[in-house]
């Protein structure tokens, strides 16, 4: 399968199934520019690595990767014509990660305010600060770089990752007089963060506050009937805030029905509505919104061999693109001539 599309990269840790954050912060955008670009999706379980190097770590991991293929599917992330990988095994990824570990100064990655956050939410300090953790955006840099994509979506917290990826590629294509890497572009999505059912800014599944793609009608239903609302309205008959109220911030992106949900904006702010017939409705769009995921599901759940095939192909397929592409690096540093 030959295509002239550009290539577009990127992906996620392995850390559990996806929910509706993820999918209008991110997987929702992947879907849509399957049409454009030749897409690499990874799944980065060597980045879990920097962090967590332990045997049940690492066990656990790899648990999480059917449920993150089988998310992607459900999304419409189409197989056929995008690749899903698993960064382990794509054995070019530890070659290329040593050559670009001398394109890069120390100080310029532990300057880096991710990498600090990283060790804080790790527990780690100055002392014990790993040295593979220091070296995740540089790791970051070979994936991106390896199927020499030149778009990469991206969360605002990993767009200085994307910049120090662009550094690299200038820097080899300088050091070694060849274009071999594009600069890749982060495409990063307008701020759009989607409020937990909690009503905290940022919906998360270690908060307890989400709605998993994979969540059947009625455990939505009961997660939408808990869900945080103006709380300064304690009767129906009150005039309620519409706006930042996570209930309408769901309508608004969830469902389909707009005069419905006008409807129910201009009866809360008048005090003409009450909470159980708005979550009632939100919750008949969220499952509404997440029937054909649901139907595209089907066709996979329970199938690991299927998925077990998908994941294999798309590593194949990455695997000669990493190959071609380390023939290219070899050449252009004259190593092994
Ligand atoms: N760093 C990303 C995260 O925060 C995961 C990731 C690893 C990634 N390699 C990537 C994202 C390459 C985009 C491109 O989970």
């Amino acid at each position: 399968m030959t295509t002239t599309k550009k290539r577009l990269l990127t992906g996620d840790r392995p850390t559990g199934k996806l929910h509706l954050g993820h999918y209008v912060g991110s997987i929702e955008n992947r879907v849509k520019l399957q049409d454009e670009y030749d897409c690499y999706f990874i799944i980065a379980d060597l980045h879990t690595l920097t962090t967590k190097p332990d045997k049940a770590s690492i066990a656990e991991v790899h648990g999480n990767i059917r449920d993150m293929v089988l998310d992607y599917l459900a999304c419409g992330i189409d197989p056929n014509r995008s690749t899903i990988f698993v960064q382990s095994r794509v054995p070019a990824t530890f070659e290329l990660n040593l050559y670009f570990e001398m394109l890069v100064t120390l100080p310029r990655l532990i300057r880096l305010p991710t990498i600090k956050d990283m060790a804080r939410a790790a527990s780690l300090d100055d002392e014990t600060l790993p040295f593979g953790l220091v070296g995740y955006p540089v790791l970051q840099a070979v994936d991106i770089l390896l199927p020499r994509a030149v778009l990469v979506p991206v969360g605002r917290d990993n767009e200085a990752h994307v910049e120090i990826a662009r550094e690299i590629a200038r820097r080899f294509n300088y050091t070694y007089g060849a274009e071999v890497f594009p600069e890749p572009d982060a495409m990063v999505p307008s701020d759009k963060l989607l409020p937990g059912t909690d009503g905290q800014s940022k919906m998360s599944k270690s908060l307890g506050n989400a709605i998993l793609l994979s969540d059947d009608p009625k455990t939505v239903e009961q997660k939408v009937r808990g869900m945080y609302t103006d709380p300064a309205r304690i009767r129906a008959d009150i005039p309620g805030t519409v706006e930042g109220n996570p209930v309408f911030v769901y309508h608004d992106n969830f469902n389909d029905n707009v005069d419905e949900v006008n409807d129910l904006k201009e009866r809360y702010r008048t005090g003409k509505v009450g909470d159980v017939e708005v979550k009632r409705k939100l919750a008949a769009a969220i499952n509404r919104f997440l029937s054909p995921m649901r139907e595209r599901r089907v066709q996979y759940e329970g199938n690991t061999k299927l998925i077990d095939e998908i994941i294999g192909d798309g590593t194949t397929r990455m695997n000669a693109v990493a190959n071609e592409t380390m023939r290219m690096v070899r050449d252009a540093m004259g190593l092994f001539a």
